[in-house]
C-alpha cells in the first residue's frame, strides 16, 4: 500500500443509486494503492434531514453496507461515520475563519440546492451555505492528496483547495492541495428521465431495487425520441438506455449502438438486454448487502475499527492545525 492518502465520502440521505455505484467501483480499484478513508457524511445529510434526523442512522449503516458489498474491503479501507471523528467539527470550525463568505455564495452546487429545495434567504441555513467548509474539512483534516468523486463534486474541491491554500499562506504549510480524480467514462451517469441520475429528481436506479423494480423502471426509462418502430433509425447518445448499456456493458455495447443506429434493433430488446446486464451487476451485490445488513455486529465492528483508525490521523492533523495557528 502506498503512502498517498484518498478521501472520499457519500451522504446518508436515502439508499445509494447506480451514479454513486460507479465512484465507488472506482474506490475499489483504488484500495490496493493508496492509503483509503472512506467516509459516510452524516453531518452533511442534516443541511436537507434536519427535520427527519431519525433517517440519517439506519441510512448510515446500510451506506456502510455498500461500501463493503461494491468491494471495498473493511480491514484495508477505514469505513467510518464522520460524525464518531469529532475532529472533522473542530477543523470545520477553524476553516470556517479563513473562508470569505463570497467564495460559498458563488459555489454553483449550493446555487442548485437552494433552487431545487425552493428556499429563500429566511430558509436557507448557515449550515447549507458552509456546506462546503465542512467538505473541505473532511479532505484536510487526512492531509488527503487525492479525492475520488462524480463530476458534480468538482466545485468542491476546487474550494478546497483555495482554502487549503489560504490556510498554508496564513500559518504555514500543512495542508498538501487535495487533487480530484474522477473517471472521465463513468462522470456523470444519466437518470432515467435523462438528466443526472439523482436521488432528488426521482430518476434513480437503487442498489437496494430487487430485479422487478430494476425492470420496471428500465421500462420506463427515457428513449430516443424519433425512433418510433424498431425499423426507424436510432441515435443512441440520445437514449438514456444506450447511455447506460456503453456504462455497463463497455465492449458490448459497440454492437447494439450500431443494429439501432441501422434500424435492425427496437428499443424493446434495448431495454430487455439493458434490465439482464443490470441485475447480473447487482444481483451479488444485493446478496452481499442482505449478508452484510443481517450481521449488525460485524457492521458496528468494521465502523468502530475504521473510526479508531480515521480518528488516529485526523489528532495528528489536528495537532498540526492548532500549533500553526498558535492555539
Ligand atoms: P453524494 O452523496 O451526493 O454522492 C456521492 C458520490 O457519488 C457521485 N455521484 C455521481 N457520479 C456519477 N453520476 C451520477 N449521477 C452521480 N451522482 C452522484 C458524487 O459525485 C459523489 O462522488 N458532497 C458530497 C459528499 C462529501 C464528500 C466529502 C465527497 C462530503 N464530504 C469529502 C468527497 C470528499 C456529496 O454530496 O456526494
Amino acid at each position: 500500500m502506498g503512502e498517498k492518502r484518498i478521501l472520499s465520502g457519500m451522504q446518508p440521505t436515502g439508499s445509494l443509486h447506480l451514479g454513486n455505484l460507479e465512484v465507488l467501483r472506482t474506490w475499489a480499484r483504488l484500495q490496493h494503492e493508496y492509503q483509503m478513508y472512506c467516509c459516510i457524511v452524516d453531518w452533511h445529510a442534516l443541511t436537507t434531514l434536519y427535520d427527519r434526523t431519525e433517517q440519517i442512522g439506519p441510512a448510515a449503516r446500510e451506506v456502510a453496507a455498500d461500501y463493503i458489498a461494491a468491494g471495498l474491503d473493511p480491514n484495508r479501507v477505514s469505513i467510518f461515520i464522520q460524525s464518531h471523528v469529532k475532529e472533522h467539527a473542530e477543523l470545520h470550525l477553524l476553516l470556517s475563519m479563513v473562508t470569505p463568505l463570497g467564495w460559498l455564495e458563488r459555489v454553483p452546487t449550493f446555487k442548485e440546492k437552494r433552487e431545487n429545495l425552493q428556499l429563500n434567504e429566511e430558509s436557507v441555513s448557515y449550515g447549507l451555505l458552509g456546506y462546503p467548509v465542512l467538505q473541505a474539512a473532511d479532505i484536510l483534516v487526512y492531509r488527503a492528496h487525492a479525492v475520488p468523486v462524480g463530476k458534480d463534486q468538482l466545485p468542491h474541491l476546487e474550494l478546497t483547495r483555495e482554502i487549503a491554500r489560504r490556510f498554508n499562506n496564513l500559518y504555514g504549510e500543512v495542508f498538501p492541495e487535495p487533487q480530484s480524480m474522477v473517471n472521465e467514462a463513468t462522470a456523470v451517469i444519466p437518470g432515467l428521465d435523462g438528466r443526472k441520475m439523482s436521488k432528488s429528481y426521482n430518476n434513480a436506479i437503487y442498489l437496494s431495487d430487487d430485479a422487478d423494480t430494476v425492470a420496471r423502471k428500465v421500462n420506463d426509462a427515457f428513449t430516443c425520441p424519433t425512433k418510433i418502430r424498431k425499423t426507424d433509425p436510432g441515435i443512441p447518445e440520445n437514449c438514456v438506455v444506450c447511455q447506460l448499456r456503453r456504462v455497463y456493458d463497455p465492449v458490448g455495447y459497440q454492437t447494439s449502438w450500431e443494429e439501432d443506429r441501422q434500424g435492425v434493433r427496437g428499443c424493446v430488446q434495448n431495454k430487455r438486454e439493458l434490465t439482464d446486464i443490470l441485475n447480473a451487476l447487482l444481483d451479488p451485490l444485493r446478496a452481499r448487502r442482505r449478508e452484510l445488513l443481517s450481521d449488525p455486529e460485524s457492521l458496528t465492528r468494521y465502523l468502530a475499527e475504521g473510526a479508531e483508525r480515521a480518528r488516529a490521523l485526523a489528532s495528528e492533523t489536528m495537532q498540526m492545525v492548532r500549533k500553526a495557528m498558535h492555539l
